[in-house]
């Protein structure tokens, strides 16, 4: 199975939608709500950066995102800020997070960041895990989200 990584294109946004809602059934506390709230989200985050918003397609079909921003200001350093990564439940387990991730390290190393860093809900606790396993550490908490970071350089 190919998996191709790209910049999304502003007009493919509200497609994906479904993708961002179904991607949160059964965590509707940590997404938008509404639909509405998602196109919302999902434009702010292309609008904060278009270069960190990749999508991977698989035979010509989106079936996953992540939208991060390599130049987020946090404590006053620069980081990578991944805000959000999304796979079809269909496609999960195939390396396509994986290959979304790497290309926004790509991105955040070609840029001098350090540090990868995001926040998760306490309750995702798939998603804890699966950060876990690409090298992510728990750093500290605010309310219900947890803060992961990784470093970027070095070998991996
Ligand atoms: C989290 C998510 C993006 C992972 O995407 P994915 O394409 O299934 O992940 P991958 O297949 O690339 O997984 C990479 C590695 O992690 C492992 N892995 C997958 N799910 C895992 C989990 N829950 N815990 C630990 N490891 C996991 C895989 O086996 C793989 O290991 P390998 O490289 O040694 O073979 C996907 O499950 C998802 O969309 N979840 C819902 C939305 C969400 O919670 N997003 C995060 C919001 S903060």
């Amino acid at each position: 199975m190919e998996v191709r990584v790209r910049r999304v294109r502003a007009e493919e946004l509200p497609g994906l939608l479904p993708l961002y809602m179904r991607a949160y059934q059964g965590l509707e506390r940590y997404g938008e709500s509404t639909e509405e709230e998602g196109i919302g989200y999902l434009r702010w985050l292309h609008y904060n950066s278009p270069e960190g918003f990749l999508v991977a397609e698989v035979s010509g079909r989106v079936v996953g995102f992540l939208a991060c921003d390599p130049d987020w200001r946090a404590r006053q350093r620069k980081v990578l800020e991944i805000h959000e990564v999304v796979v079809a439940p269909e496609f999960r387990g195939r390396g396509i997070g994986r290959a979304l991730m790497e290309e926004a390290f790509r991105l955040g190393r070609a840029r001098g960041r350090e540090v990868a860093s995001l926040w998760v809900g306490e309750g995702n606790v798939q998603a804890r895990a699966w950060y876990r396993k690409l090298g992510f550490k728990e750093e500290g908490r605010w309310g219900e989200w947890i803060r992961m970071c990784r470093p970027l350089a070095g070998p991996r």
